[in-house]
């Protein structure tokens, strides 16, 4: 079954970016989509063990950082080592979003997310934001979500 949902569901690639009590951080999510046009509202589903987790439910807001083509290094930087362990923020500029999540340079749109809810989702969690910030930084294509790249 998860191979057939893995060929015909369509994912994008995103890093999320938090800045809980002066830590920031990011994890690389591929299950991330809007959920509502009003009030607009993203979600992302994300592990209870991950360190972005942690640091979401401190600060209250999230960030959505888009990646582009040809950014699958930085899809495994982000997405195979968690922040509890390495400063993966080190050798990547980033700016904050008026609520201060990260926005990394190399993203090529990102919204910031004030948490909403969040609900238990089998080994998951799903975090409900509304869209405070947004802004397309490039106009260039976006990263698909293609299994077997990464697993
Ligand atoms: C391509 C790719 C997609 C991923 N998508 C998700 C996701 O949607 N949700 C999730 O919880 N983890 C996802 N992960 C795993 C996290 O990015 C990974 O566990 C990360 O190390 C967590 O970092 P943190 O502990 O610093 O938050 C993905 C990893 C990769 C490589």
């Amino acid at each position: 079954m998860q191979k057939v949902i893995a060929k015909g569901v369509s994912l994008g690639m995103y890093i999320i970016t938090a800045n809980g009590g002066g830590k920031a951080n990011g994890m690389t999510a591929c299950w991330a989509t809007q959920v509502s046009f009003s009030p607009l509202l993203m979600m992302v589903s994300i592990g209870p063990d991950k360190y972005t987790n942690e640091l979401i439910k401190k600060s209250g807001y999230f960030a959505i950082n888009v990646l582009s083509e040809g950014q699958t290094n930085e899809a495994r930087h982000f997405g195979f080592q968690s922040g509890r362990t390495v400063d993966k923020m080190k050798d990547y500029a980033y700016t904050n979003a008026p609520q201060g999540s990260p926005i990394l340079e190399i993203a090529m749109a990102y919204c910031e997310c004030k948490l909403k809810d969040v609900f238990p989702a089998g080994d998951h969690e799903l975090f409900v934001g509304e869209v405070v910030n947004a802004k397309l930084l490039k106009d260039i294509t976006p990263l698909p979500f293609v299994w077997g790249e990464y697993f």
